[in-house]
């Protein structure tokens, strides 16, 4: 039983902006392994902060913590339009994650469903097929689905069909509906084959960027070298969405390959806050992957 002592200096700690991000970064996945109530508020105090990467990620820990007391908190920031889109975006998933299908939830996605940020409103769109498509899973109305090796709760279930150039086609094609084409995806990475990993690296070219984005963070879980070339394009193009250039480079620190080391330290002073920000907390997550330690943020646990 961790005291509420502890919890608390993990949060002061999240918000202290003398400390690197990457400290406050791990003091942030301490907090969300951690658990619980107390916990939660802490993570929230983190919406005060400048950084829309930080709180991009308390959000998206809010949302995989799937706990019902982090709601209010997390529509208020998907309602905020001086909110920078990358952190809205993160609260309006994390509502689909958390699976509540409440009166309040839905009110709230269905308004920003139309927002003026494209990654905003197809956020909102694919939370809302994610909760309808929930009920049906309560009502037995759905498919045998592979299993996720990775244990992330996912925008989307995993495509029914197995079958890797169907997916892939699905995956690319424009004209398909965005929640399909994220069930395609997450077959695709449960599938996890060279095959369907350079399908996926051929997705990084689509024109949503929301759908650039996951499909970045799904090669950061998959770790294969297959796909770096790919991420470093899209991290390298200066005039690509910086949250899809952040979790290009997240990926690119979880493959922890000397490569990837040299690609993060070039970008380590980029001109854009949230990817100067992502390499120095990627390059983090390379120093916790050649480690052996039992979780990321394990250390903080002493604080
Ligand atoms: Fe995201
Ligand atoms: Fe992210």
């Amino acid at each position: 039983m961790v005291d509420a002592e502890k919890l608390n200096k993990l949060g002061d700690l999240l918000v202290d902006q003398s400390v690197p991000m990457k400290a406050r970064y791990r003091a942030l996945f301490t907090l969300k392994n951690l658990g619980g109530k107390e916990a939660i508020l802490n993570i929230t105090k983190g919406f005060t902060d400048p950084s829309a990467l930080l709180k991009h990620e308390c959000a998206y820990c809010l949302g995989q913590m799937q706990d019902s007391s982090a709601i209010d908190p997390l529509i208020e920031v998907l309602g905020n339009k001086s909110e920078d889109p990358m952190v809205r975006h993160e609260a309006g998933e994390a509502l689909g994650a958390i699976g509540l299908n409440t009166e309040k939830v839905t009110k709230a996605l269905t308004e920003f469903a139309s927002d003026s940020h494209q990654e905003v409103a197809e956020t909102c769109q694919l939370a809302l097929a994610r909760l309808e498509w929930l009920e049906k899973k309560k009502q037995n109305l759905v498919e045998n689905l592979s299993d996720n090796p990775y244990f992330s709760v996912d925008p989307a279930p995993p495509d029914a069909n197995r079958d890797i150039p169907f997916l892939r086609q699905k995956l690319l094609n424009e004209e398909e509906n965005m929640f399909e084409r994220y069930r395609a995806m997450f077959q695709l990475r449960n599938d996890g084959s060279d095959q369907a990993i350079l399908a996926l690296c051929d997705g990084l070219k689509c024109k949503s960027a929301l759908f650039r984005h996951e499909i970045a963070y799904v090669l950061g879980q998959i770790q294969s070298p297959l796909s770096i070339e790919a991420l470093r394009v899209n991290l390298e193009d200066n005039n690509e969405n910086h949250m899809v250039r952040h979790e290009c480079a997240e990926a690119l620190g979880a493959l922890a390959t000397d490569e990837c080391v040299n690609i993060l330290n070039r970008y380590l002073n980029d001109k854009e806050q949230v990817v100067k920000e992502s390499c120095e907390v990627a390059l983090d997550i390379t120093d916790y992957e050649k480690s052996n330690d039992f979780q990321y943020a394990n250390g903080l646990l002493t604080v």
